[in-house]
């Protein structure tokens, strides 16, 4: 186990430990994009083997929550809330103009359906630790400015 490069020794390490757990497949995808960042496609094969699933019923897990990430993230994760009551008051705007404005950069735009902010959107969370409300084109920049300046 030890040659084996550091990426699929974290996978190996996942996979046995929670393998057994009923309903192994979430939590282990949970782990692997945690300890990743992102599920590696070279996990697919070891994660059906070890639960007795067909690769594409792993796969199709992986693409039907928006959650999982099938690439590496970006140095920081931005979402962009896109339910309907920040959709309501300018999210979808925001929406296409993080899009532009994040285009070639090494930060990563997400979707995210709700983060809790719904009075006082529309709603941006930097990171899974920072929460933003009112968030203006305007008001995005100057974060996004200050990820670039302070990384
Ligand atoms: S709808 Fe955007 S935070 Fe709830």
């Amino acid at each position: 186990m030890e040659n084996l490069p550091a990426i699929e020794r974290t996978i190996e390490a996942i996979v046995a430990a929670k393998q057994s757990l009923p309903g192994a497949l979430l939590p282990i995808l949970h782990e692997i994009q945690d300890g990743l960042g992102y599920i590696p496609s070279e996990s697919v094969p070891r994660i059906a083997k070890a639960l007795n699933l067909s690769r594409a019923e792993v796969h199709g897990v992986i693409t039907y929550y928006q959650h999982f990430r099938q690439i590496p993230p970006g140095r920081h994760v931005l979402r962009v809330c896109c339910a309907e009551a920040c959709q309501a008051v300018g999210g979808e705007a925001l929406a296409e103009h993080a899009r532009l404005r994040l285009q070639g950069s090494d930060l990563t735009l997400e979707p995210v359906y709700c983060l809790g902010l719904c009075a006082c959107g529309p709603a941006l969370q930097i990171d899974e630790t920072t929460l933003h409300a009112r968030v203006t084109p305007q008001k995005f920049d100057a974060l996004v400015d200050a990820l670039e300046v302070d990384p």
